[in-house]
Order: structure tokens, then C-alpha cells, then sequence
């Protein structure tokens, strides 16, 4: 299966630098992306990986250790023994002292040694030590124009941190060496929102105020905080899922088409929609934003515990695991149309997806006609567009109309072609090439807009509002879409 010598790449000798080296996401995302990419032929095969952490190891015992953990990964991501022995040719493994200047030194020399085309430095710790790494490789003259640094979220806690963070980052690295990931942004179904947009002319005449009356981002979770509940505790909802993943829906929604596919012109424009965004007063957060927390309840058929219950969580937390909200893109495509999103832990469902929900017809003909025309546009598990219509039964009842969708599934269409997330990422880092990573001005946009909630939140004594597990969040929730004459998408 393994197929690297068929690779369609042209011969690019790459470093790729994992900081965090023994570290979750290296294991349990990066090493299985970077695998699959090997298997599928994509990694550039003149490459080496190296890991970087704390305590001392050879290349051996990390190669050795790694092979446990795939033990860990799903199956269909597992290498065979042999596979594993080709892929571990590449891995190497560096102990390394973060803070200390000599460090640094020996890694440059290690990579001069090579002078690889491209050096990429992956940063997968923990992110207080952004600054450190980013400045110390910056000393240390491994910011050359081959190199590229790749940050992970999240990226500060406040615009103020973000701000912070970019500073130091722009003192060491120009902005297009610098790669802040989302990984939503590497799915494939998010890829297909443009696809949909900017590669059929079908809707471009439909989207917009007059044709659409709402639109709704739902990215929900099944699954508790496990074992983070130390780490999410100190994030929440609004910085975990709102202010990355789902306003990146949201601009790749809303944005105007691009004048080309290059990095810049699509993340000027998405920039633009953060711009455009309805800015939050402290009477708009307490009407358009509802914060929530789980308590316990039944998720597929298990009972399972509140979120403060859960292992590392404060009994007394004010964190919230949900979060809905309405808001508008000022401009003149989108003014007066609202836009919900909404994300939650231990939701009804383990469920990503939108819903565009066009206007009803101005003048109905047939009886019951009066259920609008809806695009469902689905992220995950499934990944896929349903288009709702109207049609006759023909059934010899007269003129009632019945509900019926138009079905594309994409991951049947395409199955083999199928990427994942970070594999495609981490390709595009080694390539150079930007579309999928956030911009700083666009980051920090997000967070500017954030920033009212997050104050107006930090000044309310009420705790946020309680919902059993299992379902899909407070009632209030649906009550603010209600105000509007909406439901959401699983009460139609
Ligand atoms: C991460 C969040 O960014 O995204 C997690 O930190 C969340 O809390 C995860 O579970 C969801 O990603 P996915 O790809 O499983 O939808």
C-alpha cells in the first residue's frame, strides 16, 4: 500500500520540526496525518521529521514509542509492521530545552547539515510557549525564507494575548511564513463551501438578503470534556469553537467572491466579513448570546455526569460548554438576515452542519405549500449537500405538495480521494501553500468581536443557563431564534 516512490510531488527535501514531540497532538493527529500522507504518497519523499521534547531519548526508543501509540489510532490509520519500519526511516527525535539559547543552536546546526528547500517548524506545545519558541528561533537565524512556523489554537485568550503572540511572531517570522491552523479549515466538506460557491454559478444569484432568510452553523458535540477538564475550563465554548471554527464557517458564507484563489485575495475578503460583523453591545449579549452548561443526562442511551462533575472541573465553574448566538453581516448583500451559530458539548448529536433557509414564495398557489426551500450543507460525520424542495406526489391527491430533498453524498462520491484534516494541512505547510491558514488581521479581527461577550460574561453573576446532557442546549436557545420566527433545523 505504501506508495512513496509513485509520489506525483517533484523531489523537495523538507525538515518538519514537531515541537511538543511526545506530546497529544502529535500522536494522537500529526503522526498519523504525516502516515497517511506517506502511505498515500504525498509526503515529498525527500523529508525528514524530527521530534523535539523534553526528556532524552535515541531515535530508536521514540521510533519504538510512537509504534505503541499508533496501537491508540483508529485502525484504518494503522501502519502494518512493515509500513511502519519505511515510515519510521524518517523520524528522528531531538531532546530539547525550550529556554536554553544553546538548543537552538545545535538544531540549526542539525538542519544546516541538510539545507533542506523547506523547513517547517510545527508548533504543537503548549501555547504559553509560542512566544519563546518563535523568538528563540528567530535569535537563533532559523527564520530564513525556507522556513515556515506553523501555530496551533488556540492563540491567545483575548485580543490583547492574540496581540501579543502575532507581535512576537512578526519579530521573528514574516506573515507568510507564518501558518495559524484551524483545522476546521482542512476538511474536505469545508473545502467544498467554496467549491459550491465559486465553482458553480448555480446559487451565486440566490445567495443573498432577498432570496435567503436565514442561515444556521450548528457544530455539535456528543462527547463531555474528558479528561480536558482542566484545560477547557480555563477556555470555554466561545473560545474553543466560536471564535475559530465557527466564524471561519461563517466568512466562508458570507464572503464576496474572491477575484482569485490565492491565499490573500480569499483572506481579504473573509476579513471583510469579520469587518462586516454586527458589533456586540452589552444589551445585544444579554439578548442574542446564550451561554449554557451541561448537567447530567443521557447521551446515546448512557447516563453521564455534569460538567461539574467531571474529572478536573471547579465544583463552583461559571464556564460555559454552549453557546448560541445570533448576529448580521452588515452589508448589503446580507444586511437584516440573521445569522445563528451554535456549539455545545454533550449535545443530542455529534453533528457539524449548516442550513441555509430561503424565503418562502411570494404567492402561494398549492395548498400546504408554505414550507420554504432549504440547502443543508453537511460538514460531519456525514459529508454532504441535501437540497430541500417541494414536489407533487402525483398521488391523486389533488395539488399538495410533499417534501422531498435532493441527496449528494460526497463521501461516496469521492471516497478514495478522501483527505483528513491535518494531513491536508500539513501538506499544504510543507508546500507553501496558505489558503487554509488563518491570517493575523483576520484572527484578531475574531477576537475583537468576541470581546464584548467575553466582558459582558465576566461582569454576570448568573451562572450560565443549565442543559441535560443528551439534549440540544437551554431552551433560551431556541427562544432567541423564535423572537425572529425561526426554529432550528432539528425542531422543524
Ligand atoms: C477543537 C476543540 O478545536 O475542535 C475541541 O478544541 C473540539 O474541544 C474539536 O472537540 C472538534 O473538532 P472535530 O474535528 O472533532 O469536530
Amino acid at each position: 500500500m505504501v506508495n512513496e516512490t509513485t509520489s506525483k510531488h517533484k523531489r523537495m527535501s523538507f525538515d518538519l520540526v514537531l515541537f511538543g514531540g511526545t506530546g497529544d497532538l502529535t500522536w494522537r493527529k500529526l503522526m498519523p496525518a504525516l502516515f497517511q500522507a506517506f502511505r498515500h504518497g504525498k509526503l515529498p519523499p525527500g523529508g525528514r521529521i524530527l521530534a523535539v521534547a523534553r526528556e532524552p531519548r535515541s531515535d530508536s526508543d521514540y521510533r519504538a514509542w510512537l509504534q505503541q501509540r499508533f496501537v491508540e489510532v483508529e485502525p484504518a490509520k494503522q501502519p502494518t509492521e512493515e509500513e511502519f519500519e519505511r515510515f519510521a526511516a524518517l523520524l528522528h527525535y531531538r531532546r530539547m530545552d525550550l529556554s536554553q539559547p544553546g538548543d537552538y543552536a545545535s538544531l540549526k546546526a542539525w538542519l544546516d547539515e541538510r539545507n533542506s528547500d523547506t523547513v517547517v517548524m510545527y508548533l504543537a506545545t503548549a501555547p504559553h510557549l509560542f512566544p519563546v519558541v518563535c523568538a528563540q528561533l528567530g535569535a537563533a537565524g532559523m527564520n530564513g525564507p525556507q522556513v515556515r512556523v506553523v501555530l496551533e489554537k488556540p492563540l491567545g485568550h483575548d485580543l490583547p494575548s492574540a496581540k501579543e503572540i502575532n507581535c512576537v511572531v512578526a519579530g521573528a517570522f514574516a506573515e507568510r511564513q507564518a501558518l495559524r491552523i484551524d483545522h476546521y479549515l482542512g476538511k474536505p466538506s469545508v473545502q467544498n463551501l467554496s467549491a459550491l460557491r465559486f465553482g458553480n454559478a448555480l446559487f451565486e444569484p440566490l445567495w443573498r438578503r432577498e432570496s435567503i432568510s436565514n442561515i444556521q452553523i450548528t457544530l455539535a458535540e456528543a462527547l463531555g470534556v474528558g479528561s480536558r477538564g482542566d484545560f477547557y475550563d480555563r477556555i470555554g465554548a466561545l473560545r474553543d469553537m466560536v471564535q475559530n471554527h465557527a466564524l471561519q464557517l461563517l466568512t466562508m458564507i458570507a464572503m464576496e467572491p474572491p477575484p482569485t484563489n490565492d491565499a490573500d485575495a480569499i483572506r481579504d475578503e473573509k476579513l471583510k466579513v469579520l469587518k462586516s460583523l454586527k458589533p456586540f453591545t452589552p444589551g445585544a449579549v444579554a439578548r442574542d448570546v446564550v451561554r449554557g452548561q451541561y448537567k447530567a443526562g443521557t447521551v446515546e442511551g448512557k447516563p453521564v455526569p455534569g460538567y461539574l462533575e467531571e474529572t478536573r472541573v471547579p465544583a463552583d465553574s461559571m464556564t460555559e460548554t454552549f453557546v448560541a448566538l445570533r448576529t448580521e453581516v452588515q452589508n448589503w448583500r446580507w444586511a437584516g438576515v440573521p445569522f445563528y451559530l451554535r456549539t455545545g458539548k454533550r449535545l443530542a448529536a455529534q453533528h457539524a452542519q449548516i442550513v441555509v433557509n430561503f424565503r418562502p414564495v411570494p404567492h402561494p398557489i398549492f395548498p400546504g405549500s408554505a414550507r420554504a426551500n432549504k440547502l443543508v450543507i453537511k460538514l460531519q460525520p456525514d459529508d454532504g449537500l441535501q437540497l430541500h424542495l417541494l414536489a407533487a406526489k402525483g398521488s391523486g391527491q389533488g395539488e399538495l405538495l410533499s417534501p422531498v430533498f435532493l441527496d449528494l453524498d460526497f463521501d461516496k462520491a469521492f471516497a478514495a480521494e478522501r483527505v483528513g484534516a491535518y494531513e491536508r494541512l500539513l501538506m499544504d505547510a510543507i508546500a507553501g501553500r496558505l489558503n487554509l491558514f488563518v491570517r493575523s488581521d483576520e484572527q484578531e479581527q475574531a477576537w475583537r468581536w468576541v470581546e464584548p461577550v467575553l466582558h459582558a460574561w465576566g461582569h454576570d453573576p448568573q451562572p450560565p443557563r443549565p442543559y441535560a446532557a443528551g439534549t440540544w442546549g437551554p431552551p433560551a436557545a431556541s427562544a432567541m431564534v423564535a423572537r425572529d420566527g425561526c426554529v432550528w433545523e432539528e425542531e422543524q
